[in-house]
């Protein structure tokens, strides 16, 4: 079977890798003899993380991606963060190991409803959150993360109308925080939508010395019990510094990998979900990139992120605005 039918069939490569510690060298030298970089977000698989050139969040990824010096960009991430890092890099080969790699959140604004969205009202400003397609951001004026939102709003006029997509909880956390005008998209993500109040309040009652610390994905009644509110950085950075030894983590625990690395005596208990039966906290699309599909990814230089000139050119204006803004 050839590489391009099997991108079509699985949306990966799939070929036979070897194991242990051999999968690990080899893909070290690859990485090497290709000049690639392997970037990982916080939520990916723990091995995934220690594999990589760099681990971060969605702001400090892009920012990697727009400066590196390498040819290739393998990106353990899903698939509107290596477009991005495409549309920062466009002269780069950027690697998506698994092209099923989705996010709930993105897809909960199509690019087709939102230009009628921003055309019905034509005297906003119009804000994305990185978690958006291409095409959404070709229709922004300006992009944030979760760790510059609140830097980006207020970069803004104090009378400038806004509108925020595509994360309703996100965008109301700014706007109670900026008291800027903002009309706010009706987006969400699966995993932050699905922290149940009840049994967080529960767990805090049988751990009443955590704290609790909080994305700003996660819904408004959940965020107003937090202690702390930040990006995956943000919180990671926090239990770093502080000196509780104990904390509720209420976003997608792949985060709890770098917390143990920087304070292995601390205590990281996840946030449940609603549904005890599964792993609902985990972000099923980030966990979908593995070792064997970086291997492979490197080895055949697939599956890659193409894009055409005129969408990298129409959506880059937006995401370097914020560049520009956060540095
Ligand atoms: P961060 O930018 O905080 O890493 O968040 C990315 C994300 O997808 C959260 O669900
Ligand atoms: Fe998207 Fe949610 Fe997964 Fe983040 S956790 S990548 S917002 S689906």
């Amino acid at each position: 079977m050839d590489v391009n039918r099997l991108i079509k069939e699985k949306g990966y490569v799939d070929f036979k890798t070897p194991r242990g510690e051999k999968l690990i060298s080899e893909i070290r030298k690859m990485r090497k003899d290709k000049n690639a970089i392997i970037l990982a977000h916080y939520y990916e698989r723990d091995e995934v993380q220690d594999i990589a050139d760099f681990t971060g969040d969605s702001l400090a990824l892009s920012q990697q991606a727009a400066n590196t010096k390498a040819d290739i960009i393998v990106f353990a991430g899903v698939h509107f963060m290596a477009e991005t890092a495409k549309i920062l890099s466009p002269e780069k080969k950027v690697l998506l190991p698994d092209m099923n790699a989705s996010c709930s959140l993105a897809d909960s604004c199509p690019a087709d409803k939102f230009e009628k969205f921003v055309k019905d009202h034509p005297d906003r400003t119009v804000v994305s959150y990185v978690n958006t397609s291409a095409e959404v951001k070709a229709l922004s004026d300006i992009i944030c993360t979760s760790g510059n939102a609140v830097k980006i709003i207020q970069s803004l006029p104090e009378d400038e109308k806004i509108i925020f997509a595509p994360d309703k909880n996100l965008g109301n956390y700014i706007k109670s925080i900026t008291g800027r005008d903002m009309l706010i998209w009706n987006g969400s993500c699966h995993v932050h939508r699905e922290f149940s109040l009840e049994k967080i309040i529960n767990l805090k009652k049988e751990n009443p010395d955590a704290k609790i610390i909080a994305h700003p994905e996660c819904e408004e009644p959940v965020r107003i019990l937090a202690d702390f509110i930040g990006s995956t950085s943000q919180l990671i950075e926090y239990t770093k510094k502080d000196n509780c030894k104990k904390y509720i983590i209420a976003t997608e625990p792949g985060v709890i990998h770098q917390m143990r690395l920087n304070n292995p005596e601390k205590e990281y208990i996840p946030a449940p979900g609603h549904d005890s039966t599964c792993a609902c906290s985990e972000c099923e699309f980030m966990k979908m990139t593995t070792l064997p599909k970086i291997y492979n990814a490197l080895k055949y230089e697939a599956p890659e992120i193409i894009l055409d000139k005129e969408k990298i050119e129409k959506a880059s204006g937006s995401i370097k605005r914020m560049m520009e803004i956060s540095g």
